[in-house]
């Protein structure tokens, strides 16, 4: 089964294996952690059994008009179980104050994030990719 928490207290670090798949220069697990206690809200899905984190959504925040949602993952093998649907529900629930709520996707997940009444606009992003792993 699996259980959604948003208390960061309930999760170790050592507990945040396999996340980032095909980043080139992904964060450790410890970046991550710091990551996600840093964020205004997380969200985790852990697996019952194994007690490990298999999905996590987290959100930044100006605490007044605008979210940004910079991280949505579920594992591969629990891929396609509706656990990111779920993460996404949880969020735009503890969002809905908000004026804006955003993000950036591929293409091929517009149709995911329409489901919860996104819609497409023009952006302009800037990524250094030397500091993608967080250590800098
Ligand atoms: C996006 C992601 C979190 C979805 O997680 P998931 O648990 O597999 O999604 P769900 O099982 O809840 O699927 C929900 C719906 O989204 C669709 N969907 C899920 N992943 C998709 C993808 N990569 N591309 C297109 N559609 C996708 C599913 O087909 C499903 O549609 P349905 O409700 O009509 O059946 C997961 O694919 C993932 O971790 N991807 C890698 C990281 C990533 O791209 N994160 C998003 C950054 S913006």
């Amino acid at each position: 089964m699996i259980e959604y928490t948003d208390n960061i207290l309930e999760i170790n670090p050592d507990e945040l294996n396999g996340f980032f798949v095909n980043w080139q220069n992904p964060p450790s697990s410890f970046k991550h952690y710091e990551i996600l206690k840093n964020s205004d809200i997380v969200i985790f899905a852990v697996d019952s059994e194994t007690k490990k984190v298999v999905g996590f959504i987290n959100a930044l925040t100006d605490k007044v008009l605008y979210a940004y949602i910079p991280l949505l993952e579920v594992l591969p093998d629990y891929l396609g179980k509706g656990i990111g649907k779920e993460l996404m529900k949880l969020m735009t629930n503890k969002l809905k104050k908000f004026y804006a709520i955003d993000l950036c996707c591929d293409e091929d997940l517009e149709d995911f994030y329409r489901s919860f009444g996104f819609q497409k606009v023009s952006g302009m992003v800037k990524r250094n990719y030397q500091n993608q792993n967080g250590e800098y």
